[in-house]
């Protein structure tokens, strides 16, 4: 089998693609902004509030006056990311290309919340490390499995569990937890608008807004 973690051949950076220097710099676009671009990358289990916890983020980020764009999983696979399922490898690539757009909006001067379930701790090293010093935190949203599974916001688990879907993370796909994440949520007995703060009040204190 081929590890889903062996690099592609680069196609394109052979010597007759050139990098090109745009004209206007990030050190421009910060200038204009305001603000310290960065990522903050939710991670966890489908149905643990990911996506809730980030658009909630976003919200209190706009009335801060900052600029923000949210990349979210079930969303970018409906377009960028529509001819990938959930093997290993295509979870790989997934977080790749995710990790590539994030760079793009961090770079425009963005803070940029992706909501990925990102279950492979090496994935999400690789986006931490392609992401320059300071410029990614992981968002641990950390509810357990059988929370989850009892929430099951689109019926997923229980098709998985029934055999209709299969490479279901916690099911029969695995999920790597965070071992030292930046920001560690535990939402099972917090509401949504008390994560969404705890986010937002860790950006504040290690001094991104
Ligand atoms: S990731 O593992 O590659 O990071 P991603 O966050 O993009 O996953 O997509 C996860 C979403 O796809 C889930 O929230 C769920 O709605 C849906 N989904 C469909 N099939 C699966 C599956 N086999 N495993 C996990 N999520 C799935």
């Amino acid at each position: 089998m081929i590890s889903p973690y062996e690099k592609k051949e680069n196609l394109s950076v052979s010597g007759d693609v050139v990098w090109h220097n745009a004209t206007v710099t990030h050190a421009d676009r910060l200038a204009l902004k305001k603000q310290k671009p960065v990522v903050l990358w939710f991670t966890g289990l489908s149905g643990s509030g990911k996506s809730t916890v980030a658009n909630a983020v976003e919200s209190k980020l706009l009335s801060l006056g900052k600029h923000s764009y949210l990349l979210d999983g079930d969303n970018i696979r409906h377009g960028l990311n529509q001819d990938l399922g959930f093997t290993d490898a295509d979870r790989v690539e997934n977080i790749r290309r995710i990790s590539e757009v994030a760079k793009l909006f961090v770079d425009a001067g963005s803070i940029v919340l992706t909501a990925f379930i990102s279950p492979f701790i090496a994935d999400r090293e690789q986006a931490r490390s392609l992401l320059g010093a300071g410029q990614f935190l992981e968002v641990y949203i950390d509810t357990p499995l059988d929370v989850c599974e009892q929430r099951d916001p689109k019926g997923l688990y229980k098709k998985a569990r029934a055999g209709e879907i299969n490479n279901f993370t916690g099911i029969d796909s695995a999920y790597e937890a965070p071992i030292n994440a930046d920001v560690h949520i535990k939402t099972a007995d917090r509401s949504v608008e008390e994560c969404a703060e705890a986010v937002v009040e860790q950006l504040n204190k290690l001094g991104y807004i």
